[in-house]
């Protein structure tokens, strides 16, 4: 009985704009596990046959454990953020950072190489202050019109993140969304050490980014000219791109507890040539 009622408390509660929200959630997970499974590179615990239903009883068990626990507000919060964000401009923040939002602290938030700024606005309609940086000056003055449209503290720093100064313990999160692999791995040290120094205490850094596996499916392999280990330049693009091996990642954050880490497989249906990618994704998070 407890339970029904609780059931009906959360739907009236968080209302059919939740259920949307979370329907995306639920279909996203369902899209990564199948095709995880199709390549074979599902763990053992994840094996038996997904299944939406059992995704949204989880989801609403989580959101009734929630609600009790007196978080309901927050979770409104982004929902009503994350639906305005896919209202208006369709900018859908990455769902780890949604997922862990309880842990992510109050304080300032930069989003390094942001790019239509899905991340950063959303942290920004959330209250945080937010330090935008991206090297295409139409992006980052996009950004600046409308967070001044939208009257949101963010700061859009047109340059390249290699030159940005992360101030020392000032961040309650760095997010780093497939802009790593962009640069070639003595940049990459230096600037994860940045973002290592730039958090505050119980501050985290979350990572997107992509492994050595793609290139065995790439078919782009010969415009690529090899610099290093797992490093190649397109001289087109004028860009590098560097794959990353199991466990790298984690090891570039070795004074962080890792919350999360998954080195996995997105069926990306939206390009002209509908291609797999290898993602790797990391949340860790400052213990002191
Ligand atoms: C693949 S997009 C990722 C955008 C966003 N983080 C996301 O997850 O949707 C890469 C972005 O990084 C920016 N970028 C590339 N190199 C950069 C650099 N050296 N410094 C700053 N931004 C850079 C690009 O302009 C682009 O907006």
């Amino acid at each position: 009985m407890h339970a029904w009622f609780a059931f009906a408390r959360m739907f009236w509660r968080t209302g059919i704009a939740d259920l949307d929200a979370r329907k995306d959630l639920g279909k996203a997970r369902l899209l990564s596990r199948v095709v995880a499974k199709d390549t074979g590179t599902l763990s053992r615990r994840d094996a038996h046959v997904p299944c939406l239903l059992r995704i949204h009883f989880r989801e609403a068990l989580l959101q009734i454990v929630r609600w009790r626990d007196g978080v309901m507000e927050q979770d409104q919060r982004w929902t009503q953020a994350y639906l305005k964000l896919k209202g208006q401009w369709k900018l859908k923040p990455n769902w780890k950072l949604i997922e862990y939002l309880h842990l992510i602290p109050q304080g300032p938030v930069l989003d390094l190489g942001a790019g239509n700024g899905r991340n950063a606005l959303f942290f920004a309609e959330l209250g945080h202050e937010v330090d935008y940086v991206d090297i295409s000056k139409t992006y980052s003055k996009r950004m600046k019109d409308r967070a001044e449209d939208a009257n949101l503290a963010l700061t859009a720093h047109n340059v390249d993140i290699r030159n940005f100064d992360i101030p020392e313990k000032h961040y309650a999160l760095i997010i780093a969304s497939k802009i790593l692999q962009l640069f070639p791995k003595a940049d990459i040290e230096d600037i994860t050490e940045k973002m290592n120094a730039g958090l505050a205490r119980k501050g985290l850094i979350y990572v997107y980014t992509f492994s050595v596996a793609t290139l065995k499916h790439s078919k782009r392999l010969h415009e690529l000219e090899r610099v290093e280990e797992n490093t190649y330049y397109h001289s087109k693009y004028r860009q590098h791109f560097h794959y990353f091996k199991s466990g790298e990642l984690p090891s570039l954050f070795p004074r962080l507890r890792t919350i999360f880490y998954n080195e996995g497989t997105v069926h990306d249906l939206k390009k002209r040539d509908s291609r797999y990618d290898f993602t790797l994704e990391y949340l860790g998070q400052r213990v002191r």
